[in-house]
């Protein structure tokens, strides 16, 4: 029944998450701020700038945009030197079945992250032409959990929001499919995606034909 599948990236694909979050550590704790585990899953789904925002809501001083921007490019340097490594290992289980069964069934399939990085981990991970459209992140003006990077993934692809899948593991992602007027399939947990259709522990649980 639909037309399109549109997933996200990171921890949907592949685990990036544990990069972003040893890039932001390191970050964090120069400026003096604790960060965990607990306070990266604030962050999953959450743009390069709004996740810096939220971690240096913890610090003892004011940033002039300067600064931040500064405090940005190092996390992110930092990052690419972690992701600089990655490879065809570094996909989740069941990735690259579930893209081949969308394709198999004459579906387009879409990428939505908000990560600049994301053509670089698709490049790393071997995956770039198994999508027909991959939104980039930098024309993108309103992160999740706006609607706006779904709908724009659905308009390129040419079909209509409600013919689309979007497959989502942050609680901002499922909130920004929800408000595009798509099917939201999450992966994680159901008493954390609460506002998706339906739940699945990881992609090797996914079965199109059951949605
Ligand atoms: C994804 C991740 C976030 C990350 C964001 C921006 O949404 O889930 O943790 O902050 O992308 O990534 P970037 O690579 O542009 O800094
Ligand atoms: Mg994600």
């Amino acid at each position: 029944r639909f037309k399109a599948v549109i997933f996200d990236l990171d921890g949907v694909i592949t685990d990036t998450a544990h990069y972003h979050y040893l890039a932001w550590k390191r970050l964090a704790e120069s400026q003096g701020v604790h960060f965990d585990h607990a306070f990266n899953e604030n962050l999953k789904g959450i743009d390069r700038m709004g996740s810096l925002d939220l971690i240096l809501a913890g610090a003892k001083r004011a940033y002039t945009p300067e600064e931040k921007l500064a405090l940005a490019d190092e996390k992110n340097l930092h990052y690419q030197e972690l992701i600089a490594t990655m490879s065809a290992s570094d996909l989740l289980p069941g990735a690259v079945a579930a893209l081949d069964t969308v394709r198999a069934a004459g579906l387009r399939i879409g990428l939505a992250s908000v990560s600049k990085n994301a053509f670089t981990v698709l490049e790393r991970l071997g995956i770039t032409d198994k999508f027909d459209y991959v939104v980039d992140a930098a024309t993108i003006a309103r992160g999740k959990p706006d609607p706006e990077i779904f709908l724009k993934a659905a308009r390129e692809l040419g079909v209509a929001p409600a013919d689309c899948l979007g497959v989502e593991d942050a609680v901002a992602g499922v909130a920004s499919i929800k408000s595009a007027g798509m099917f939201a399939l999450g992966i994680g947990h159901p008493f954390v995606l609460t506002q998706a259709d339906v739940v699945i522990t990881s992609l090797s649980e996914f079965n199109l034909a059951a949605y």
